[in-house]
Parts: C-alpha cells; sequence; structure tokens
C-alpha cells in the first residue's frame, strides 16, 4: 500500500507545529521532529508521532527516516520547514554564521531529500515541500545569509522537481511573506549584535525597528502560521501540486495588485537605510550607496508585480 505519512522537520513553534496539526487534523499520518522533544507534548496530545531530530544531526535524520520506513514503508511526504535567520551587513558578518544557516537550511533539507527518496521512488509516490520565502525571491539589505539559503532552494528545488518526476515524486516550494511566529526572535539572536560604533551601526538600528514594528500583533499584511499551514495541506492533498505557493497578503488596491511584504521590507529597509546617521551625504550620492538601493527595489518591484493576484492567498 502506499505511503502517506507526513514527516515534518521544525515542529517546536510556528509554521512546523501548525502544519503538523493541520494535516494530523486532516487523517495523515503525522510524524512531527524537533530539536528538544519537550516542545512536542501539544502534537503528541494530538494524535502526532514525535521524535527528536537535529536536521546538521546525520545519525538522528537517518534514525528518523527509518523509523517512518519500518511502520509504513516510505516517507509519504516530507515537509522540510526547519529554517533558521541570521543576516547583517555583508562585510561584517561572520563566515562562521554564514555556514551555519546553510548547514541547516540548504544541506540539512538536502541530506533529508537524499534519505526520503529512495522510499519514495519505491513506491512511485511521494511529495516534498519545501519552505522557501519571499527572501527567496527578494532580498532586502542585511538579509543575507538567510535570504541567500532561500534563492538556494529556489534553484534546489526546480532542479530537484525535474529529477524526480520521473518517479512519481512531486516537489513544491511554498513562499510564504512576513509570518508572525518565533522567528524574528530567534533569528535575531543569532545576527551580529547593535550597539557598536561600526560604520553600519545606525543602519543595523533602523532595520532591527523596521523588523520588529512589522512583526508586532496588529502589523498589516503579516501571515499567521496557520494560513501557510493552509496552504501547505492544499499542497500535499493535491494530485498534481503546483511547483509554487506563494503565501502574502491580498492585495491592498487595484492599483498596486502585486504588493507584498517583501517589497514592502525592501522599501523601508532602504529608507532606513536613507535615514541611518551612518551614511552620509556622500554615501548618499557617490557610493554604491542608497541610490544603488533604489534602483534595485525600482527593478525587483518589477519582478514581482507581475506575479501580481498568485501572491495572494
Ligand atoms: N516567519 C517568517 O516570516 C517566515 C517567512 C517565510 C518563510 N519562513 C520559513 O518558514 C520556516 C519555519 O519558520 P517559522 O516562521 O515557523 O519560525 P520558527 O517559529 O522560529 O520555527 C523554526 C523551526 O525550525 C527549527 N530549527 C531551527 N534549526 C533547526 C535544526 N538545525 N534542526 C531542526 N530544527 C531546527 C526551530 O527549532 P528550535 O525551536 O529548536 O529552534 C523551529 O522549530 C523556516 O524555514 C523559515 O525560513 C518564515
Amino acid at each position: 500500500m502506499t505511503s502517506n505519512a507526513a514527516l515534518i522537520t521544525g515542529c517546536s513553534t510556528g509554521i512546523g507545529r501548525a502544519t503538523a496539526l493541520a494535516l494530523a487534523r486532516a487523517g495523515y499520518p503525522t510524524w512531527a521532529t524537533a530539536r528538544r522533544l519537550d516542545t512536542l507534548a501539544e502534537l503528541r496530545a494530538a494524535g502526532c508521532r514525535v521524535q527528536q531530530l537535529d536536521v546538521t544531526d546525520e545519525e538522528a535524520i537517518t534514525r528518523v527516516v527509518r523509523a517512518v520506513e519500518e511502520e509504513h514503508g516510505a516517507v509519504g511526504t516530507l515537509i522540510n520547514n526547519a529554517g533558521r535567520g541570521g543576516g547583517g551587513p555583508v562585510e561584517e558578518i561572520p563566515l562562521a554564521l554564514v555556514r551555519e544557516v546553510f548547514e541547516t537550511n540548504v544541506f540539512g533539507l538536502i541530506r533529508m531529500c537524499q534519505l526520503v527518496l529512495p522510499g519514495m521512488r519505491r513506491q512511485h509516490s511521494g511529495t516534498i515541500v519545501n519552505l522557501g520565502s519571499a527572501a527567496g525571491l527578494v532580498t532586502p539589505p542585511t538579509g543575507c545569509p538567510y535570504a541567500m539559503t532561500k534563492y538556494a532552494l529556489e534553484s534546489l528545488s526546480d532542479s530537484l522537481r525535474q529529477e524526480v518526476a520521473p518517479f512519481g515524486v512531486n516537489v513544491v516550494l511554498v513562499e510564504p511573506g512576513a509570518v508572525r511566529t518565533e522567528f524574528m526572535a530567534s533569528s535575531e539572536r543569532h545576527n551580529p549584535r547593535t550597539g557598536g560604533d561600526g560604520p553600519y551601526e545606525g543602519f543595523k538600528q533602523s532595520v532591527a525597528r523596521m523588523v520588529e514594528r512589522a512583526h508586532r500583533e496588529g502589523a498589516r499584511d503579516v501571515l499567521s502560521a496557520e494560513d501557510v499551514a493552509k496552504v501547505i495541506v492544499r499542497a500535499v492533498a493535491a494530485r498534481r501540486p503546483k511547483a509554487r505557493y506563494k503565501v502574502g497578503p491580498r492585495p491592498a488596491s487595484p492599483r498596486w495588485p502585486g504588493a507584498s511584504w517583501a517589497i514592502a521590507a525592501g522599501t523601508r529597509s532602504c529608507a532606513a537605510w536613507c535615514r541611518s546617521p551612518s551614511t552620509d551625504r556622500r554615501t548618499r550620492t557617490a557610493g554604491p550607496g542608497p541610490p544603488h538601493l533604489v534602483d534595485r527595489w525600482v527593478w525587483a518591484r518589477g519582478l514581482v508585480t507581475p506575479l501580481g493576484s498568485s501572491f495572494c492567498r
């Protein structure tokens, strides 16, 4: 019999937790995983099987995939949700942080795919859902390395989709805008600290304030984890899912049909850069400073706007 068991990474909070609950309620045998087992009590009570799993731990991911296969024959759906943030001005970013973000968001995800694919090929069926982001479409300043990893998932998902389609396996990329979860709080912990006297200090403080405002309770155009979970369940249930599901705010006005969080955030962070005390008049007019950034955002708006209505829930 074909397995429809769902295996989800990063279920301690946010989108992973909401997706596990939604899939369990929809009747899928759901394996919810997290780095800390104690965070999964609610999901266990809701009928999920729970396992400890860090996507950068080879022993753990091998063990968990084997456990699902022993019970169901194969992983029917893999949801690569685990992810972490990290960003800052490229000039200042520690390479160790760049490596850490890639380890979780890209390398761990690739390894998960490699482990579940033999089982999916054997049953000639399966779906892999990767959590991309609007940050994989447009990059705000200080968006690296997080945005780099989400760009990488755009490419990886397209490549993988074509490779495994002949074996009956679907690959879906979900691209949410801003979602109110623990993400911003946990990302900040890993970002270069503000409070120094470096050349980017004013800018970093402006961006930090902008990000905090954008995710504040009641902020406009911010999704809930459940909004994203609904879209993931729809993709998992589809016989022929779309390659990409863009999850963003509804268009605010017909004159701005492609309005998305990514564009708004980019515009705001450019504005933050322009207001920053660390950008003096000379930088603004001469160097690779704000005029260049603003150009990029005008370009990005042009890129994303045609996606228009597909960027809506
Ligand atoms: N929130 C947004 O605005 C937004 C927008 C677009 C896309 N996304 C993407 O959505 C996904 C879920 O994010 P979220 O918003 O739900 O954030 P979240 O609440 O911070 O959840 C992130 C989850 O990933 C887990 N995780 C981090 N590193 C891990 C590792 N090495 N191994 C296993 N699990 C790990 C975290 O576990 P711990 O509790 O142990 O840290 C947590 O369960 C991420 O891929 C993120 O990039 C988020």
